[in-house]
């Protein structure tokens, strides 16, 4: 868990075992060559599917600001030999350690809602607005806005119209919402910086 000064607790906890990551890497639309980002990668379980697709012309960045996070994901690229992955703490809110226009694909799967709590948006946003390239992908994988269901609680969940309307004020424009498993969405936008 990461503790945050504005009181919303990102939950380190992994969605592995309720959310398919070949389903949301297929619906981001990554493809073999491809640089990706998986920002907040918790344990990892979407940056090792990932790294499978992109093979080795591509590569994978796991960023994650939780160092214990960041330790599983290193043990798990050990156990499996891979080489294109590289796992990485950091606060995506304060510098996102890559050069700009570097990614062409890049995952938040359940983190953005933490940072409308927290009041972050703009900070995080900004960084990753500068590390997707023009006509890159954002994808937003979050909890479908419904109570009783596993996640955050639901106060703190966000709408596809939610993440589209932030998305916006970035330059990232939504290209399809759809659902992917039975708790999730992905919204998908294009770069159009
Ligand atoms: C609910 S977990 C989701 C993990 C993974 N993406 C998944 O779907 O299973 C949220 C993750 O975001 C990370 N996180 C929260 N704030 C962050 C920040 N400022 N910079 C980088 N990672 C952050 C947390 O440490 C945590 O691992």
């Amino acid at each position: 868990m990461s503790d945050n000064k504005h009181g919303h607790v990102h939950h380190s906890k992994s969605t592995r075992d309720i959310l398919n990551a070949e389903t949301v890497l297929a619906a981001a639309g990554l493809k073999s060559g491809d640089y990706f980002l998986d920002a907040g990668c918790g344990d990892g379980f979407i940056s090792i599917a990932a790294s499978k697709i992109v093979g080795d012309d591509g590569k994978v960045c796991a960023i994650d600001v939780y160092p214990q996070s960041v330790e599983m994901v290193k043990e798990e690229i050990q156990k499996g030999g891979i080489s294109n992955i590289e796992a990485t703490v950091a606060d995506i809110t304060d510098k996102i350690p890559l050069k700009d226009d570097s990614v062409d694909i890049c995952i938040m799967a359940n983190v953005l809602h933490g940072f409308v709590a927290n009041d972050e948006v703009q900070e995080v946003m900004g960084e990753i607005s500068r590390v997707i390239r023009p006509e890159g992908t954002f994808a937003v994988v979050e909890f479908i806005k419904s109570e009783g269901t596993r996640g955050p609680p639901y106060n703190v969940r966000i709408s596809p119209d939610e993440v589209e309307d932030l998305l916006i004020n970035y330059n990232l424009k939504t290209t399809e919402t759809r659902e992917v498993g039975k708790y999730h969405y992905l919204v998908k936008a294009v770069n159009e910086k």
